[in-house]
């Protein structure tokens, strides 16, 4: 007995059906795709296609090499203070945060097989920055290469969080980091480091950019919750004007049980350094603050398609947003009880 197969279309065809048959199916089928086409075409909401591949193509065709990019050859040891130097050790073990950090994604994200994959990526590079910046140490000043147990300090667990707010935290953590590296490489004298840190910067830019795209999917797939948690988030970063402390992920506190020793900056072997580093060595000041704040504002009217000229307007459009999200729940409240 001959066994068939859904797949085996035309010799179905041929053993069961007379060509009459054939020929009556075949304008039924021709009917009902004209059909779909004159249908008004309702608008629901579409799963995005998975962003990994296209990031991976992307990131991997600007990425620098190591050996042949920085140019190593053009070190002059007269232009590097100690006090440059310093610096430079501890970014590097700030850089190997994105490990704890990397931990914290995967876990969250389980749900998230796309966003997971790209986490192969982002690692990849922030290692590579730590890396570099302890290659040129082991090269020009090895007295300050860190040790590896100064570099297991800075990996402890971080408390689960809500992925929406950690994504847009990393957005705009990338966004200033981008513009801290910027000013590094002008405060910088020695012309490697310089180059270095450039290179660094760019990467950065190209982050937030990545991440960008992950927050634009997450507003197509899941609206409302989305714009609220990037609002919320974009209020609390775009405000470090006025609070004293660098908002940046390296400097939030993200274990409750090894409060106060669980920031990054807190675990690194001086942990003052970051704020002298801002403040009287690179400068990052009002001018370079508004920049971020900018930038950040900027991006979010564009995801949000709604102008943003100020964080105040920011926090009004989160209200908003906010009430909208109330509004809906006590609806579905009251069609649920009726
Ligand atoms: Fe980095
Ligand atoms: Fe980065």
């Amino acid at each position: 007995m001959t066994e068939w197969y859904f797949y085996d279309v035309k010799s179905i065809y041929g053993r069961y059906f007379q060509p009459k048959a054939v020929f009556l199916m075949r304008a039924i089928g021709l009917y009902v795709r004209a059909l779909s086409y004159l249908r008004p075409k309702i608008d629901t909401p579409r799963k995005v296609a998975m962003l990994y591949p296209e990031l991976f193509k992307q990131l991997e065709s600007v990425r620098w090499d190591m050996e042949r990019d920085i140019p190593w050859d053009t070190f002059d040891a007269a232009t590097l203070s100690d006090e440059q130097a310093a610096t430079i050790k501890m970014n590097a073990i700030t850089e190997w945060s994105a490990l704890p950090a990397t931990e914290m994604f995967l876990r969250d994200n389980r749900g998230d097989s796309d966003f997971s994959a790209f986490m192969s990526i982002w690692f990849f590079e922030e290692q590579k920055h730590s890396l570099v910046l302890m290659e040129y140490l082991r090269r020009f000043r090895p007295d300050l290469v860190p040790t590896e147990e100064e570099l297991h300090n800075v990996r402890f667990e971080f408390d689960p969080a809500p992925p929406l707010e950690t994504l847009m935290l990393h957005f705009c953590g990338e966004i200033r980091l981008n513009h801290w590296y910027r000013r590094a490489s002008d405060w910088h004298t020695e012309p490697v480091i310089k180059a270095i840190y450039t290179k660094l910067s760019q990467d950065e830019a190209r982050h937030g950019g990545a991440y960008l795209k992950y927050m634009k999917r997450a507003i197509q797939n899941v609206g409302l919750e989305a714009k609220i948690a990037f609002a919320k988030v974009g209020v609390l970063m775009a405000s470090a004007r006025r609070t004293t402390q660098a908002l940046h992920p390296t400097n939030l506190h993200v274990n409750k049980s090894l409060f106060p020793n669980d920031t990054i900056q807190s675990r690194l072997p001086d942990p003052e350094w970051l704020e002298r580093w801002l403040d009287t060595q690179i400068s990052f000041d009002a001018v370079w603050e508004t920049k971020v704040v900018e930038r950040i504002l900027h991006n979010l009217s564009l995801l949000m398609e709604r102008i943003f000229p100020t964080v105040q307007d920011l926090n009004k459009y989160r209200k908003e947003l906010t009430q909208a999200q109330l509004a809906a729940s006590a609806a579905g409240a009251a069609s649920m009880t009726a």
